[in-house]
């Protein structure tokens, strides 16, 4: 009781905490709505707290309009839209292959170039760096391959703040200088063993491998960035301006790092900076909104529970054979619990079943919430992982690509749910799957375990992002939490110049001993043929 009172007066005296309202400009360039809805829930946060916010998105924002928002719309050529996403589609349509998925995305890297920078050449946003009508306190960035854009911090003169829709990746980190060990930090593409604190050889040789490809391709990528910049330096995108600083400069201008992820639950468990802050699950609403009058019904009448199924944003079911869905149809209809599908065409339903509620937009966070929800069938995006983990739904993941096929292994990995391949899928297949997870209590059970992990924190997602964005704010910028290794070069960095000339002295030395060895030799040898000699 008395704790409870403690935490009670603690939380009112940090809601009580004196506000003022600074200006924040949030940049958005992503062409991903769902990394634009993790974003948009930390601009609200900071809106809701009587800050005055700038959004720019490429994507046009479908939101309700709010007080403290002024929305800017910045729309990317429509043929750079049209050719990431028929990259997406081409992606969905092959089967899972983590080389593949890294030349696609190095293959789209030019693309998302692109985007970000018809971005910033964009009147409006122009208009925002070029003849600033108010004095800016901070630069949200929304991080997707565009760290060139923190030119306009440089320009500004304010301090930035990253955003990341995901979890811990090399390339996010790399910006903040979290360290990456092979030997126990799992890379992108490999789940971690959570039962497993220590990794076999063939888990560590696999995990090297992959974490060297990454390292190759974020320095590739970094001098691709660092070109780029310098390319938009002498397009006078930033105006003809000499004392514009060079790349490395700007990156300083990074105060922290916000992730969506929480590793106290989540794991990884590994070494960050104090720049890394993790928000995880500030999509998450702490409480559920009610649910549009018709699904509520739906969903209280479901008797036997329901199953939500959902492939997400960006992985359209039009891009999947019809009969993939006829399959999946022929399945979710013979089901005694009620379905919701998430069917995102204008494209004629696949059939009339009872038991079925189709709806192109569905509030994924609130149905997960509500008690009658049994199972999440999911493409294992990292938003809708992250909710029903939140929720204590189990799971059967259907990952496509990306960081998907990673999230549903490590998923599974957990005990949360299952994981099946969606192009292999077939009908007695999907129903033992479903099956399993509706019957067999261990998959709740671990995920109810991990729910009251994950709720278990210090200060909620969202009075993490309030906190730190006013300590930024308040201190001019966190550079004093910049860790020294963001200035370190590649060789520096790993100690390679002091294992050369570690090893030039061994080699110095053994050469040295050997001549010492055969002179010895040499001389013992004179004195016994000397010896010889006399005798
Ligand atoms: C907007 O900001 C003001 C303070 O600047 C605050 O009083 C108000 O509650 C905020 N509005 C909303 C809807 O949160
Ligand atoms: C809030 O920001 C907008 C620009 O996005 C600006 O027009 C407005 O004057 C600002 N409001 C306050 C109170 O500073
Ligand atoms: C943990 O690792 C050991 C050896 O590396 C292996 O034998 C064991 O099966 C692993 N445990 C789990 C739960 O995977
Ligand atoms: C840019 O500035 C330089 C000198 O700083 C000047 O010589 C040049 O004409 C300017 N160019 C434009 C396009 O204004
Ligand atoms: C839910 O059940 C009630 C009472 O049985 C019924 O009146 C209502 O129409 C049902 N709603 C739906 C959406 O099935
Ligand atoms: C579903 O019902 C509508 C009208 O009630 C009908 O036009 C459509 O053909 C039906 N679809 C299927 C697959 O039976």
């Amino acid at each position: 009781m008395v704790n409870r009172a403690l935490t009670l007066l603690s939380v009112l005296a940090f809601m009580a905490t004196p506000v003022w309202s600074a200006n924040i400009l949030a940049l958005f360039s992503t062409f991903s709505p769902s990394h634009l809805i993790v974003h948009m829930s930390m601009i609200k946060t900071l809106a809701d707290q009587g800050h005055n916010l700038t959004i720019v998105t490429t994507l046009k924002l479908k939101i309700a309009p709010h007080e403290n928002m002024t929305f800017i719309h910045a729309p990317s050529n429509d043929d750079r839209l049209k050719a990431m996403n028929e990259g997406l589609e081409k992606l969905s349509r092959e089967k899972l292959n983590m080389m593949k998925d890294i030349y696609n995305s190095v293959i789209n890297a030019g693309t998302i170039l692109g985007i970000g920078y018809d971005f910033v050449v964009d009147p409006k946003v122009k208009a925002i760096y070029e003849n600033p009508q108010i004095k800016y306190d901070l630069l949200v960035l929304g991080y997707l391959g565009n760290e060139f854009q923190l030119g306009i911090a440089a320009k500004l003169d304010v301090p930035a703040v990253l955003i990341w829709a995901g979890g811990p990746i090399t390339f996010v980190d790399d910006s903040v200088g979290n360290i990456y060990d092979p030997s126990y930090v799992p890379s992108i593409t490999m789940a971690a063993d959570p039962e497993n604190q220590t990794h076999s050889f063939s888990w560590r040789i696999r995990n090297f491998g992959k974490w060297l490809v990454f390292k190759a391709l974020g320095l590739a990528l970094e001098y691709k960035m660092n070109s780029f910049y310098e390319y938009v330096k002498s397009k006078r995108v930033f105006g003809n301006d000499s004392n514009m600083p060079s790349y490395d400069e700007v990156k300083q201008r990074v105060s922290l790092l916000f992730y969506n992820y929480h590793s106290h639950s989540e794991g990884p468990v590994r070494p960050t900076v104090p720049q890394s802050i993790e928000i995880g699950g500030i999509q998450i609403q702490e409480k559920p909104t009610p649910l549009p009058v018709d699904l509520a019904g739906f969903l209280n009448n479901a008797t036997n529970g329901a199953i939500f199924f959902s492939l997400g944003t960006n992985v359209k079911l039009k891009y999947f054979e019809p009969q993939l869905i006829e399959t999946i149809y022929q399945v979710l209809s013979r089901q005694p619990l009620r379905i919701i599908w998430k069917w995102d065409d204008q494209k004629p339903k696949p059939g009339n079943a009872s038991n079925i509620y189709f709806h192109n937009w569905l509030p994924q966070d609130d149905i997960l919430a509500h008690p009658n929800t049994k199972l999440f069938i999911t493409h294992a995006g990292k938003g809708g992982v992250a909710e029903a983990q939140y929720h204590g739904v189990p799971m059967l993941a259907l990952s496509v690509f990306a960081d998907q096929p990673g999230n549903a292994q490590l998923m599974m990995a957990s005990g949360f749910g299952i994981s099946m391949d969606l192009l292999t899928l077939n009908k007695e297949s999907l129903e033992k799957g479903i099956q399993e997870v509706l019957n067999n209590p261990v998959y709740r059970d671990n995920v109810r375990k991990f729910s009251d992990l994950y709720r278990d924190r210090p200060l909620t997602a969202r009075q993490s992002v309030i906190y730190w964005t006013e300590y930024v704010m308040r201190h001019k910028g966190a550079y004093h939490l910049r860790s020294p290794i963001v200035k370190l070069g590649f060789v520096a960095r790993y100690n390679l110049d002091v294992f050369a000339i570690l090893l030039l002295i061994l080699v110095c030395s053994m050469i040295f001993f050997v001549f010492l060895l055969r002179l010895l030799i040499k001389k013992i040898r004179l004195k016994t043929q000397f010896k010889v000699k006399r005798e």
